[in-house]
Protein backbone atom coordinates (compact mmCIF):
# COMPACT_ATOMS: atom_id res chain seq x y z
CA UNK A 1 0.00 0.00 0.00
CA UNK A 2 1.22 3.63 -0.49
CA UNK A 3 -0.57 6.71 1.41
CA UNK A 4 0.46 10.01 -0.65
CA UNK A 5 -0.13 13.03 1.88
CA UNK A 6 0.63 16.38 0.68
CA UNK A 7 -0.47 19.59 1.88
CA UNK A 8 0.72 23.36 3.28
CA UNK A 9 3.04 24.35 5.70
CA UNK A 10 2.39 23.60 8.91
CA UNK A 11 -1.08 22.10 8.34
CA UNK A 12 -0.25 19.22 10.37
CA UNK A 13 0.56 17.01 7.56
CA UNK A 14 3.63 15.58 9.16
CA UNK A 15 1.99 14.27 12.53
CA UNK A 16 -0.92 12.97 10.80
CA UNK A 17 1.75 11.18 8.20
CA UNK A 18 3.60 9.87 11.42
CA UNK A 19 0.24 8.50 13.16
CA UNK A 20 -0.93 6.52 9.91
CA UNK A 21 2.45 5.27 9.44
CA UNK A 22 2.09 3.56 13.09
CA UNK A 23 -1.33 2.16 12.81
CA UNK A 24 -0.81 0.92 9.54
CA UNK A 25 2.62 -0.32 9.67
CA UNK A 26 3.94 1.95 6.89
CA UNK A 27 7.11 3.09 6.11
CA UNK A 28 6.92 6.96 6.57
CA UNK A 29 8.95 9.29 4.48
CA UNK A 30 8.98 12.70 4.97
CA UNK A 31 9.96 14.46 1.89
CA UNK A 32 10.30 17.62 3.43
CA UNK A 33 13.18 16.77 4.84
CA UNK A 34 14.99 15.68 1.84
CA UNK A 35 14.66 19.51 0.97
CA UNK A 36 15.56 20.78 3.99
CA UNK A 37 19.01 18.99 4.23
CA UNK A 38 19.86 20.08 0.57
CA UNK A 39 19.00 23.66 1.75
CA UNK A 40 21.24 23.20 4.86
CA UNK A 41 24.39 21.44 3.04
CA UNK A 42 24.56 24.06 0.90
CA UNK A 43 24.32 27.23 3.72
CA UNK A 44 26.68 25.26 5.46
CA UNK A 45 29.34 25.05 2.81
CA UNK A 46 28.97 28.71 2.04
CA UNK A 47 27.01 28.35 -1.45
CA UNK A 48 24.58 30.83 -3.09
CA UNK A 49 21.16 29.67 -2.81
CA UNK A 50 20.72 30.40 -6.31
CA UNK A 51 23.08 28.11 -7.86
CA UNK A 52 21.26 24.92 -9.03
CA UNK A 53 23.71 23.23 -10.42
CA UNK A 54 25.67 22.95 -6.93
CA UNK A 55 21.82 22.73 -5.49
CA UNK A 56 21.88 19.23 -7.61
CA UNK A 57 25.13 18.33 -6.62
CA UNK A 58 24.19 18.77 -3.01
CA UNK A 59 20.93 17.00 -3.54
CA UNK A 60 22.69 13.61 -5.11
CA UNK A 61 24.90 13.32 -1.92
CA UNK A 62 22.84 13.54 0.77
CA UNK A 63 22.02 10.62 3.12
CA UNK A 64 18.60 10.36 4.27
CA UNK A 65 19.38 7.89 7.47
CA UNK A 66 21.58 11.18 8.56
CA UNK A 67 18.79 13.64 8.73
CA UNK A 68 18.47 13.72 12.36
CA UNK A 69 19.95 17.20 12.72
CA UNK A 70 17.19 19.65 14.88
CA UNK A 71 18.80 22.64 12.56
CA UNK A 72 16.88 21.12 9.88
CA UNK A 73 13.50 21.79 11.35
CA UNK A 74 14.81 25.85 11.80
CA UNK A 75 12.81 28.35 9.84
CA UNK A 76 15.47 29.77 8.04
CA UNK A 77 16.46 26.48 6.15
CA UNK A 78 12.18 26.07 5.24
CA UNK A 79 12.45 29.03 3.64
CA UNK A 80 15.86 28.23 1.82
CA UNK A 81 14.48 24.98 1.15
CA UNK A 82 11.34 26.48 -0.56
CA UNK A 83 13.91 28.52 -3.01
CA UNK A 84 15.58 25.17 -3.55
CA UNK A 85 12.72 23.00 -4.04
CA UNK A 86 11.43 25.66 -6.83
CA UNK A 87 14.66 24.25 -9.35
CA UNK A 88 14.00 21.48 -11.87
CA UNK A 89 17.50 19.78 -10.88
CA UNK A 90 16.81 19.93 -7.59
CA UNK A 91 13.76 17.64 -8.17
CA UNK A 92 14.67 15.50 -10.33
CA UNK A 93 17.57 14.41 -8.47
CA UNK A 94 15.22 13.48 -5.46
CA UNK A 95 12.94 12.31 -7.76
CA UNK A 96 14.10 8.66 -8.03
CA UNK A 97 14.78 8.41 -4.40
CA UNK A 98 11.77 8.69 -3.75
CA UNK A 99 9.90 6.68 -5.84
CA UNK A 100 11.72 4.10 -4.96
CA UNK A 101 11.60 4.26 -1.45
CA UNK A 102 7.74 4.20 -2.19
CA UNK A 103 7.88 1.17 -3.88
CA UNK A 104 9.88 -0.98 -1.94
CA UNK A 105 8.66 -1.08 1.66
CA UNK A 106 11.76 -2.83 4.05
CA UNK A 107 10.56 -6.48 5.46
CA UNK A 108 7.44 -6.44 7.61
CA UNK A 109 6.09 -3.03 6.49
CA UNK A 110 2.44 -3.23 4.75
CA UNK A 111 3.78 -0.22 2.38
CA UNK A 112 5.22 3.38 2.63
CA UNK A 113 3.81 6.88 3.27
CA UNK A 114 5.23 10.02 1.82
CA UNK A 115 4.36 13.68 2.66
CA UNK A 116 5.30 16.06 1.06
CA UNK A 117 4.10 18.95 -1.70
CA UNK A 118 3.89 16.85 -4.85
CA UNK A 119 3.65 13.11 -4.02
CA UNK A 120 0.33 12.37 -5.19
CA UNK A 121 0.78 14.66 -8.34
CA UNK A 122 4.56 13.51 -9.69
CA UNK A 123 6.22 10.81 -6.65
CA UNK A 124 3.56 8.32 -6.59
CA UNK A 125 0.53 9.02 -9.18
CA UNK A 126 -0.39 5.65 -8.44
CA UNK A 127 -1.12 5.98 -4.78
CA UNK A 128 -3.43 4.10 -3.35
CA UNK A 129 -4.89 6.76 -0.95
CA UNK A 130 -4.42 10.61 -1.53
CA UNK A 131 -4.88 13.01 0.92
CA UNK A 132 -4.53 16.74 0.91
CA UNK A 133 -4.10 18.21 4.30
CA UNK A 134 -4.49 22.17 4.82
CA UNK A 135 -5.97 24.85 7.27
CA UNK A 136 -6.54 28.10 7.86
CA UNK A 137 -2.92 30.31 7.46
CA UNK A 138 -3.81 32.06 10.60
CA UNK A 139 -4.21 29.21 12.81
CA UNK A 140 -1.60 27.34 11.05
CA UNK A 141 0.80 30.30 11.96
CA UNK A 142 0.00 30.37 15.44
CA UNK A 143 0.87 26.33 16.07
CA UNK A 144 4.64 26.97 14.17
CA UNK A 145 4.67 29.89 16.56
CA UNK A 146 4.27 27.92 19.22
CA UNK A 147 6.63 24.99 18.01
CA UNK A 148 8.75 27.15 17.34
CA UNK A 149 8.46 28.97 21.44
CA UNK A 150 8.69 25.65 22.63
CA UNK A 151 11.92 24.29 21.52
CA UNK A 152 13.30 27.68 22.08
CA UNK A 153 13.62 29.23 19.04
CA UNK A 154 12.93 33.04 19.00
CA UNK A 155 10.07 33.44 17.35
CA UNK A 156 7.57 36.39 16.36
CA UNK A 157 4.21 35.83 15.49
CA UNK A 158 3.91 38.27 12.51
CA UNK A 159 7.36 36.85 11.18
CA UNK A 160 5.86 33.47 10.95
CA UNK A 161 2.71 34.26 9.47
CA UNK A 162 4.43 36.36 6.57
CA UNK A 163 7.10 33.22 6.38
CA UNK A 164 4.46 30.96 5.60
CA UNK A 165 2.83 33.01 3.42
CA UNK A 166 6.02 33.51 1.32
CA UNK A 167 6.14 29.70 1.29
CA UNK A 168 2.98 28.81 0.29
CA UNK A 169 3.48 31.17 -2.48
CA UNK A 170 6.69 30.37 -3.91
CA UNK A 171 4.85 26.50 -3.40
CA UNK A 172 2.08 26.53 -5.26
CA UNK A 173 3.11 29.18 -7.88
CA UNK A 174 6.52 27.23 -9.27
CA UNK A 175 6.84 25.99 -12.60
CA UNK A 176 7.92 22.40 -11.05
CA UNK A 177 5.76 20.31 -9.35
CA UNK A 178 3.87 22.82 -7.64
CA UNK A 179 1.69 22.31 -4.62
CA UNK A 180 -1.72 21.11 -5.54
CA UNK A 181 -4.60 19.28 -4.88
CA UNK A 182 -4.54 15.74 -7.05
CA UNK A 183 -8.16 15.40 -8.32
CA UNK A 184 -8.06 12.31 -6.66
CA UNK A 185 -7.51 13.58 -3.17
CA UNK A 186 -9.65 13.68 -0.58
CA UNK A 187 -9.36 17.31 1.49
CA UNK A 188 -8.82 17.36 5.51
CA UNK A 189 -9.15 21.21 6.85
CA UNK A 190 -7.53 20.31 10.21
CA UNK A 191 -8.60 24.67 11.05
CA UNK A 192 -11.04 22.79 13.53
CA UNK A 193 -9.23 19.41 14.29
CA UNK A 194 -7.08 18.37 16.74
CA UNK A 195 -4.74 15.61 15.44
CA UNK A 196 -6.90 12.89 16.93
CA UNK A 197 -9.77 14.03 15.00
CA UNK A 198 -7.51 14.35 11.77
CA UNK A 199 -6.10 11.15 12.20
CA UNK A 200 -9.63 9.24 12.68
CA UNK A 201 -10.91 10.85 9.54
CA UNK A 202 -7.78 9.90 7.65
CA UNK A 203 -7.52 6.44 9.07
CA UNK A 204 -11.26 5.62 8.18
CA UNK A 205 -10.51 6.83 4.28
CA UNK A 206 -7.78 4.47 3.82
CA UNK A 207 -9.36 1.57 5.68
CA UNK A 208 -12.15 2.09 2.64
CA UNK A 209 -9.72 2.51 -0.09
CA UNK A 210 -7.88 -0.78 0.99
CA UNK A 211 -11.35 -2.62 1.41
CA UNK A 212 -11.75 -1.78 -1.90
CA UNK A 213 -8.66 -2.71 -3.41
CA UNK A 214 -8.77 -5.97 -1.54
CA UNK A 215 -12.62 -6.63 -3.37
CA UNK A 216 -11.05 -5.61 -6.80
O1 LIG B 1 7.32 20.05 4.60
P1 LIG B 1 8.44 20.99 4.90
O2 LIG B 1 8.02 22.32 5.43
O3 LIG B 1 9.50 20.37 5.75
O4 LIG B 1 9.13 21.25 3.47
C1 LIG B 1 10.15 22.21 3.29
C2 LIG B 1 10.06 22.75 1.87
O5 LIG B 1 10.43 21.71 0.96
C3 LIG B 1 8.67 23.21 1.43
O6 LIG B 1 8.41 24.57 1.69
C4 LIG B 1 8.66 22.93 -0.05
O7 LIG B 1 9.15 24.03 -0.76
C5 LIG B 1 9.67 21.81 -0.22
N1 LIG B 1 9.04 20.52 -0.53
C6 LIG B 1 8.68 20.27 -1.83
N2 LIG B 1 8.18 19.06 -2.19
C7 LIG B 1 8.00 18.10 -1.27
C8 LIG B 1 8.33 18.35 0.09
C9 LIG B 1 8.81 19.59 0.43
O8 LIG B 1 8.81 21.14 -2.69
N3 LIG B 1 7.54 16.91 -1.66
Amino acid sequence: MIVAVDGTSASGKGTLAAKLAQHFNLEPLDTGLLYRAVALSMITAGDNLEDEEKAANHAASIDYKSMDSPRLRNSDIGVASSKIAAMKAVRLTLLDFQQNFAKNPPNGRSGTILDGRDIATVVCPEADSKIFVTANIEIRAKRRWKQLIQSDEPAIYARVLEDLRERDTRDSTRQNAPLRKDSDAITIDTSHLDAEQTFEMARKYIASRDLNRQRS
